[in-house]
């Protein structure tokens, strides 16, 4: 008897080469409407074919898509933040006190986090985001008196100035053509003590890029990283493999390629062999 239940039957049944095409036509309409919101499609080998591919949209920079972020974002946290939080508290703790949040939208994690740990007074956090998020960013920070906060369009302008003493990305690194992390850190002229990377698509397989849906009739080209290499690429800089976790919550379903698909995404969290925490171990070797 098969050990297969009848959805993943029938998805074998779809994903076979003879089905294949017809299966991704259909799906590919489905990507394309409303109801595609938040899925993913297709296997290309640069963010220029994607877009090629794609039709016409704002991709991120767009400030539908900012609501979410400010309405819901900013207060609330989630099981795969609280990792993040463990360790950027225990960094502040230890005298961090600059933080570079790639990708960060409005400021939703100096905000979400600052509700369960103490910020110091000294932080500056700075978030590289698009021009829309940058502008509604430094309103709202205005209007909350978020001193700390400051805001960039230019990663890689803000890559190469940097002193922080904390990189975090979460769900964002991947979206931007040019972001992987150590290709970053080779650019920049102090590199971080911590980096804090969380719901990275990462996975067993060959880099490639894909396409998703964002909602708000704008689709994003998306980076998959193979996961060895992407954390051997920042080993290589000096840099200790911390802490690792899963993402359930994320996952990526790419109908017509189950050798590209996988049930969680992953956080990860390096320290500067040089200058680890002082009494204690990494928890993985
Ligand atoms: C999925 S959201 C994640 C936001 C937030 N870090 C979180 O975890 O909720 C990805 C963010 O990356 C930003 N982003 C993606 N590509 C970008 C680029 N090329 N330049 C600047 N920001 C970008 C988007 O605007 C968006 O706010």
């Amino acid at each position: 008897m098969s050990s297969f239940s009848p959805v993943e039957m029938v998805r074998r049944i779809l994903d076979e080469p003879v089905v294949r095409p017809a299966q991704l036509q259909w799906r590919r309409r489905q990507f394309l409407s409303r109801d595609g919101h938040g899925s993913y499609f297709g296997v290309f080998d640069s963010f220029k074919s994607a877009r090629a591919w794609l039709p016409s949209s704002p991709e991120v920079d767009h400030a539908a898509l900012a609501a979410e972020y400010v309405d819901v974002r900013t207060k609330k946290v989630f099981s795969y933040d609280y990792p993040v939080m463990w360790w950027l508290d225990r960094a502040l703790r230890d005298g961090a006190s600059t933080v570079l949040d790639i990708g960060g939208s409005v400021g939703v994690h100096y905000y979400a986090y600052g509700r369960y740990f103490h910020m110091p007074d000294a932080l500056t956090w700075r978030v590289v985001e698009v021009p829309t998020m940058v502008l509604i960013g430094k309103n709202l920070a205005a209007q909350a008196g978020a001193a700390a906060l400051s805001f960039s369009e230019n990663l890689h302008e803000s890559v190469a100035t940097a002193s922080d003493d904390v990189w975090i990305s979460a769900g964002a690194i991947h979206y931007f053509e040019d972001g992987r992390p150590d290709q970053l850190l080779k650019k920049c002229v102090r590199r971080p003590q911590h980096i804090l990377l969380n719901k990275l698509p990462l996975y067993n397989g060959e880099d490639f890029v894909t396409v998703q849906n964002i909602g708000e009739g704008a689709f994003a080209p998306l980076h998959v990283y193979n996961r060895a290499r992407f954390i051997q690429d920042i080993k290589a800089l000096g840099y200790t493999l911390w802490d690792k976790w899963a993402v359930q919550e994320r996952s990526m379903d790419l109908r017509g390629y189950p050798e590209r698909s996988f049930p969680s995404f992953t956080g990860l969290y390096f320290v500067d062999s040089a200058r680890m925490f002082k009494r204690s171990k990494p928890l993985l070797s």
